[in-house]
């Protein structure tokens, strides 16, 4: 009997699984809703009758508990790099010229692809089972959403058998994005439940896999299309061509609209075409992605620091609405840069509304002769802040007024407006104003920083006013009985606000280093030091520029700022309040199994037939060396390419071991 009942579970699977195939993977539907929901629900109860048959990759296993400990991040096995972009015709046949020209003139295929704008996600499979599904995150490290991406029905919960045998790793890149349709109903649900209205599918998508409870997620119709591999074994692919062929055949969904190009001509034509076409298509795309085809020519061109040669990314053109300048405000950063910000009447601008848009600096101003009350045209691409690129002059009405940084009345008696001699920017020359102060410590607070939830901008410059803060350090002496006098705090937001206090007192090195906003020290160069350091801030407090520089990745620049701002006492004591206060920096372990050169310091001359120096000094930082910029007795190995420097012949004086090519795959450990 059982076995009849295990047979028919089987089967139902089988024909689920089927029916998912046939609709995310060959947009070949062969069942209709009504026939796919009766399946279900006679697996269902069949499985409720046996609970000892349910498998872990049956369908209905796919919505498990809430996770109550919130996300656990992961670092990426290999980072979830960025690309590059073009922004017009010339800049995709500048690529194409680029890619021929170090390819030494070959014959080169490209493969173009939608670019989705969704949400990057990496899938994990082990033996064909998704074992883990990772956020992009800051592209190192993402967060654990794999209960969540369990409850698409686009993803696999298993891998189906190909010609090829099923790898026992592989790790797939993809984009998750919600429907148009699907997000403009979700709003007209929200709207009628009275709840806020996402303003866009992009972040109605990443609002639902940043759910705890994936009863939420499985709710909200997410797909997938998947377009690249980021690590696999066992199994071998020439080509981009091949590789999606062989997701689709193992049931992970690609995009239809890939296509095979040789000329830059067909790569702008095929941008173009898909720019005209994306009206028509159901889902939100921001432009084309151009890839080179053959791996081998991908390995030869390698990669930059944050995104690789071999692809771009092309992009639509932004999208415009016109508006009205209704007055001009100033707004001070943290290290005293003053932003005109030009307030504009609202406007929609495809599904946000814009009500403000950056000016950058007064010879911006004055270059576009822009006024107050002014018709201008708006602009805005991605998540960036949008901007105006250009006044209507034809319908310049006659009350218009020209606007001066100096001869602003800034409120802020405290500030000290100049402009610096050979810099566009005027800057407040007073470290201690209110809204310089204030940029420091929403910067400290911010979410890549400390990451204090609910210690926005708004409430920062409220604990300002109320002069519970003055530097970051006044943040970890805050108490409930301070913020409990305050407007709009109750009891709870009060409780909650605490919380986050001391949630955020436990942090590590970057974070920490990240939020003190040493100019230029940003999150890469952060984790950079963290590694050089071992998380330690007396380390770097001791570090000299001589030796800051000969980490590969810190220039000049960096070095001496770092170095400036620990040699002020101010700086070095409000940190020590911090760590008094509680502030404890968790030193940054790594996995010492896949981590095998950590700590050690690597120094590379030459150039390599195999790889290139980029790529090879990644594959070092992964396994946690760090690359420096010359021979010194505490380096641990050169490898030397074809053509090396002098850096051949003082390791050979020190004594210290050289590798060389032909032995690189053994000192990768990849023999
Ligand atoms: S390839 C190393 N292909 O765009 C490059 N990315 O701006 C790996 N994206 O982080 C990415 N559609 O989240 C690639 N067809 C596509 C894409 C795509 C959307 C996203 C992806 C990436 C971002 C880069």
């Amino acid at each position: 009997m059982e076995k009849t009942i295990k047979k028919r579970i089987d089967s139902l699977i089988a024909e689920i699984n089927n029916h998912n195939y046939a609709y995310y993977v060959l947009d070949d539907p062969k069942l209709t809703d009504i026939e796919y929901d009766a399946l279900f629900r006679e697996l269902e109860t069949l499985e409720r009758d046996n609970p000892n048959l349910i498998s872990k990759t049956s369908p209905t296993q796919r919505v498990g508990h809430p996770v109550t400990s919130g996300f656990k991040s992961y670092e990426h096995s290999i980072p979830m790099l960025s690309l590059s972009n073009a922004i017009n015709d010339e800049e995709i046949n500048d690529f194409h010229k680029r890619i021929v020209k170090w390819l030494n003139n070959s014959e080169v295929n490209f493969v173009a692809e939608p670019k989705i704008d969704g949400l990057g996600v990496s899938l994990i499979y082990e033996n064909g089972l998704l074992k883990r599904a990772l956020t992009r995150g800051d592209g190192f490290k993402g967060e654990d959403i794999t209960h969540n991406v369990k409850t698409i029905n686009a993803v696999p919960l298993e891998l189906r058998q190909s010609k090829k045998k099923t790898p026992s790793f592989i790790e797939v890149r993809g984009e998750i994005f919600m429907n148009i349709s699907d997000f403009n109903q979700l709003n007209k649900n929200r709207e009628i439940s009275d709840e806020k209205i996402f303003a866009n599918a992009r972040n109605a998508a990443a609002g639902s896999v940043r759910q705890l409870d994936p009863n939420i997620t499985a709710s909200r119709n997410l797909s997938i299309f998947c377009y690249e591999i980021g690590g696999s074994k066992d199994i071998k692919l020439d080509n981009q061509i091949e590789m999606l062929e062989y997701l689709k055949s193992v049931g992970l969904p690609v995009n239809p609209l890939s296509k095979k190009i040789t000329s830059s001509e067909d790569m702008v034509s095929y941008h173009h075409t898909l720019e005209t076409n994306r009206t028509h298509i159901d889902y939100e795309i921001d432009g084309s992605v151009i890839k080179v085809n053959n791996y081998q020519k991908r390995e030869r061109l390698g990669l930059r620091s944050r995104s690789p040669r071999w692809a771009i990314a092309a992009k639509f053109k932004a999208k415009q609405a016109e508006s009205q300048i209704i007055g001009i405000d100033l707004q001070v950063g943290r290290t005293g840069v003053i932003t005109p910000v030009a307030k504009i009447k609202e406007v929609d601008l495809s599904g946000v509304m814009i009500s403000s848009a950056t000016l950058h600096n007064q010879d911006e101003i004055d270059r576009k002769d822009i006024r107050i009350n002014d018709f201008v045209l708006i602009e805005r691409s991605g998540d960036v802040i949008p901007k105006i690129t250009k006044v209507l002059n034809e319908k310049r009405p006659k009350n218009t007024k020209k606007f001066s940084i100096s001869d602003f009345n800034w409120p802020d008696p405290e500030c000290k407006i100049e402009r610096v001699d050979g810099e566009a920017a005027y800057r407040c020359t007073n470290p201690n104003c209110k809204s310089r102060v204030m940029g420091v410590l929403e910067h400290f607070c911010s979410k890549n920083a400390m990451n204090i939830e609910g210690m926005g901008p708004q409430i920062v410059k409220q604990l300002l006013e109320a002069d519970l803060l003055i530097s970051f350090d006044d943040i970890y002496k805050i108490k409930y009985e301070d913020l409990i006098e305050l407007d709009r705090f109750k009891n709870k937001s009060a409780m909650n606000l605490i919380d986050s206090i001391n949630q955020s007192k436990k942090t590590t090195f970057p974070r920490f280093l990240f939020g003190l906003g040493i100019p230029n020290v940003g999150q890469h160069i952060s984790r950079v030091i963290d590694r050089y350091c071992n998380s330690s801030l007396e380390k770097l407090t001791e570090l000299k520029i001589e030796e800051m520089k000969e980490i590969d990745g810190i220039g000049e620049t960096v070095a001496i700022a770092i170095e400036d701002y620990f040699k002020n006492d101010n700086n070095k004591s409000i940190i020590e309040s911090c760590l008094k206060l509680g502030v404890k920096i968790i030193p940054t372990t790594y996995d010492t199994s896949t981590m095998r050169m950590l700590n050690q310091k690597i120094v590379i001359t030459g150039s390599f037939e195999s790889l290139s120096r980029s790529d090879l000094k990644l594959r070092l930082e992964n396994l946690g060396a760090t690359v420096t910029s010359s021979v010194s007795s505490k380096t641990d190995a050169v490898i030397v390419g074809k053509n090396p420097g002098s850096k051949l012949s003082k390791a050979q004086d020190l004594n210290i071991r050289i590798v060389e090519e032909k032995d690189l795959i053994g000192f990768l450990g990849e023999a």
